[in-house]
């Protein structure tokens, strides 16, 4: 059943909506990434913050919380079993002479977490926030950033048959912090498979 929320937003929000990663695979990757951003001088993603980004949705007007999670719950619906995805290796984006940052692809075969991806930036576009909406959606979870474009070679990255499984959907505020990584905070999450409010800010 899906239960009708409200979530308490923060006058300067920064939204988005994300797949969580199990906390094994985030301690792999974010041990990975220091290697990597050492090598070639940018900075890791933490484990904390390790996330399948969905949409990325920017400043919300507060009284509109509860139109982002009405949009998130229905693009959860049909709620696609928890899904079996597999990591890929690193790509440099937006191109490998101008890299921002560094991503791990990750493929899952069924098409569902596509199709999830694609279910939520249209419904949150469709409400009229300023969503970007991509013909394909890219799952990648970004491990590294650098503070201006820097050409890459071929970083390291072991392509493995790694499985996991993704099962939880959360809506996060991002808070800047000057100097280290933002902090996410959770506002709402919804188990896929049964979408329902577990979570909702103070
Ligand atoms: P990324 O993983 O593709 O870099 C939280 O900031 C998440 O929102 C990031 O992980 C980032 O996804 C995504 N995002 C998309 N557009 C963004 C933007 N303009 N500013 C900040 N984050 C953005």
């Amino acid at each position: 059943m899906i239960v009708a929320v409200d979530v308490a937003l923060k006058p300067r929000n920064r939204l988005f909506a994300a797949l969580d990663l199990p906390q094994d695979l985030r301690d792999e990757l974010a041990g990975r990434a220091v290697e990597v951003a050492a090598a070639l001088g940018g900075r890791a993603v933490p484990a904390a913050n390790l996330h399948l980004t969905l949409a990325f949705l920017g400043q919300v007007p507060v009284e509109r919380g509860a139109a982002v999670l009405e949009a998130l719950q229905e693009s959860l619906l049909p709620s696609p079993p928890p899904l079996r995805v597999r990591l890929g290796p690193l790509t440099p984006r937006p191109s490998r002479g101008r890299a921002r940052l560094l991503a791990a692809g990750l493929a899952e075969p069924s098409g569902e977490l596509e199709a999830l991806g694609l279910r939520v930036q249209r419904a949150l576009a469709g409400l009229g926030f300023a969503v970007e909406v991509r013909e394909r959606f890219w799952p990648h979870v970004t491990v590294v950033r650098f503070p201006r474009p820097l050409a890459v070679g071929s970083p390291v990255w072991p392509e493995d048959e790694r499985q996991f499984d993704v099962s939880r959907a959360t809506l996060y505020d991002s808070l800047l912090s000057s100097g280290g990584p933002p902090r996410y905070e959770a506002l709402w999450r919804a188990e896929l498979a049964i979408p329902q409010a577990i979570t909702q800010s103070a």
